[in-house]
């Protein structure tokens, strides 16, 4: 009996437009690729390209890396549309509105829980991404935070411990930064890669974070900072001090800020579902970029503060108020997103990568922009293999 073949290889061809982020070959036009063993093998011209098992011909579409959503907070239970509303009818944003849906989270089971997430990273790839980041941070408990955590890892291998989210109703921040850096880091490193604070006024200081981010190190995990949301303050240096992967948000950033990401390898996250359902001023991605900051756009996932799962929506934001040209937009949503998480086998298409990429009904990734709000994601892919 002949043995089975372990790894088919198949052929994408046809496409009408390529997006690799290769150096010398970043965009290519009537182009293909191969994927072997759940990564791109061979990309070039149509023309040229090698036989395979298999043959997928998308008709002259353009193909992108998949989006790599380097921000999210899944693991929560409950909607607050009424804050929503209450926002667009002239109410403030307020940090505090996180303790409704911790309440909502404790009192969820783990099934539903992990239905939450299911759900949400269903619509995350039907959207196109790949990839995404997910934060504990709605449980604030030890239970809850390990839970969560243990929820979101059956999902995602990007998890981060988010104990210091905001201080829990009734408790004094200093007990409760000794929780965070104490037992619920013992009971949550296991289950996370990384760790994060939000360092804003009415939630951490200067002095909380760091000792969060500090034990966070010591047990093994890599910092990442929630920074300059709502106001400037000194999350952005702090991250840049720490050897931060990113500072998300920085839409109150100072000049020194811009020139301390300029010179690290902090990746700067902006969010712009924020400030669409905040009404905050939208990020400056164009100083930042012209900084030399690298740049991630994310979408922040969660019930209170940017509840979209759609990385071309904030695609089509970046690019209509922040400043950013087509393909620096789509590069922060896929390279850029990847650089924050500090992989090297997403957020593009060259050989060695993983085969995680979206074929879109239309001819050019600009279409992403320029057709906002309209569904153009024709089917994604994970490791050459089709999930939607
Ligand atoms: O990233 N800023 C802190 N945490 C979330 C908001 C969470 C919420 O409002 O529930 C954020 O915007
Ligand atoms: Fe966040």
């Amino acid at each position: 009996m002949r043995e089975p073949r372990l790894t088919v290889s198949l052929l994408v061809t046809n496409i009408g437009e390529l997006v690799t982020w290769d150096a010398e070959r970043p965009i290519l036009h009537d182009a293909a690729f191969v994927v072997e063993g759940g990564r791109i093998t061979w990309f070039g011209a149509r023309t040229q390209a090698p036989s395979a098992d298999a043959q997928r011909d998308v008709a002259g579409a353009a193909v992108i890396p998949g989006f790599v959503d380097s921000h999210s907070h899944l693991v929560f239970a409950g909607d607050r549309s009424a804050e929503f509303e209450a926002r667009m009818t002239g109410e403030p944003y307020a940090a505090g509105g996180i303790r409704t849906t911790v309440a909502a989270t404790r009192a969820a089971t783990d099934e539903q829980l992990a239905a939450n997430v299911a759900r949400h990273v269903t619509e995350m790839h039907a959207q196109g991404t790949t990839t995404v980041e997910i934060k504990s941070g709605y449980g604030l408990t030890v239970h809850d935070e390990a839970r969560s955590l243990a929820i979101a890892k059956q999902f995602t291998d990007e998890t981060t411990f988010l104990g210091a989210h905001v201080v829990p109703d009734d408790t004094d921040i200093a007990a409760y930064v000794d929780l965070v850096t104490g037992p619920m880091l013992e009971r949550c490193a296991p289950h996370a890669r990384w760790i994060d604070v939000f360092c804003e006024d009415g939630a951490f200081g200067a002095d909380e974070t760091r000792a969060v981010l500090e034990a966070g190190i010591a047990a093994g995990l890599q910092p990442r900072i929630h920074a300059s949301q709502l106001g400037p303050g000194p999350g952005v240096q702090l991250a840049v001090g720490l050897g931060a992967a990113a500072a998300d948000h920085c839409t109150y950033l100072t000049d020194a800020d811009v020139d301390a990401l300029a010179g690290s390898t902090t990746v700067a996250g902006l969010l712009p579902g924020v400030e669409f359902s905040t009404r905050h001023p939208y990020p400056d991605a164009r100083r930042l970029i012209d900084a030399g900051v690298t740049v991630a756009l994310a979408t922040d996932c969660n019930p209170g503060s940017s509840y979209t799962s759609s990385m071309a929506f904030c695609i089509s934001v970046a690019v209509r108020d922040m400043g950013m040209s087509p393909r620096e937009a789509l590069w922060s949503a896929t390279l850029g997103g990847a650089t924050s998480l500090r992989r090297d086998d997403i957020g593009r298409l060259t050989v060695g990568a993983r085969a995680d990429f979206s074929v879109l009904n239309a001819p050019s990734y600009v279409h992403l922009a320029y057709r906002p709000g309209v569904p153009l994601v024709l089917s994604t892919w994970k490791d050459g293999r089709q999930l939607v």
